[in-house]
């Protein structure tokens, strides 16, 4: 059955904007939250959580992923669409999974804390189920929504904003160290990296700079 949003362009991801970053970010949070699926599975075959690549896992999401990324959702384009159509709701779903999100996260710490894999295993599956359903929605229907709300002149000042908050904020170099932890996990559980993928680095350095300026 169509939907109400059918009618509304994918997210182009040949150039920097609002919601390419921000869809490009989500291939890495994608590639993390696969390692956890298979650190939980691995918890669950063992007897015993993998408690170095999980802590290393929720770092990047703790860091990238929630204060970075679900930052500039919150805190710069969420603003922005709500400011267009006051009680939005859409957004208002989306920061309430970020919360939802955040209580996962939490509940694996303490649990890698106690060494307790049951509730490791509960928690990252929690984790896993409601990110990949949260991405999927963000970039197939907000995204795509806020991509034909936005003027150019907004969008460039949206991306002006992305950019202080990986400077000024996260601090120079955050990203790209986060990344490389990611990326490490990744090899280990044998999950592609998502900056394999040229569109993808494209979008990862777009914002963030770090790479082309070590180049
Ligand atoms: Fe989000
Ligand atoms: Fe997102």
């Amino acid at each position: 059955m169509p939907s109400c949003h059918d009618h509304l362009q994918p997210v182009d991801l040949t150039r920097p904007s609002a919601v390419s970053i921000l869809s490009g970010e989500h291939r890495v949070i994608l590639q993390v939250i696969t390692c956890l699926e298979r650190m939980a599975a691995q918890a669950t075959r063992e007897g015993r959580i993998p408690a170095g690549y999980a802590s290393s896992a929720l770092e990047v999401i703790r860091t990238f992923a929630d204060r970075c990324h679900h930052g500039k959702e919150e805190d710069i384009l969420f603003p922005a669409l709500e400011a267009q159509v006051p009680g939005f709701g859409p957004t208002a779903v989306m920061r309430e999974e970020h919360v939802i999100g955040r209580q996962y996260v939490a509940s694996m710490y303490t649990a890698i804390s106690a060494a307790d894999v049951g509730g490791f295993v509960a928690a990252a599956t929690g984790y896993t189920e409601l990110l990949r359903g949260h991405i999927a929605k963000e970039d197939d229907i907000l995204f795509r929504m806020a991509q034909a709300m936005l003027s150019s002149a907004q969008d460039a000042a949206i991306l002006a904003a992305y950019r202080a908050v990986e400077h000024d904020d996260m601090g120079d170099g955050t990203h790209e160290r986060l990344l490389g932890v990611a990326d490490s996990i990744a090899d280990v559980y044998g999950v592609e990296r998502a900056s394999n993928d040229p569109q993808t680095f494209a979008l990862l350095t777009a914002v963030c700079g770090c790479h082309t300026e070590k180049a």
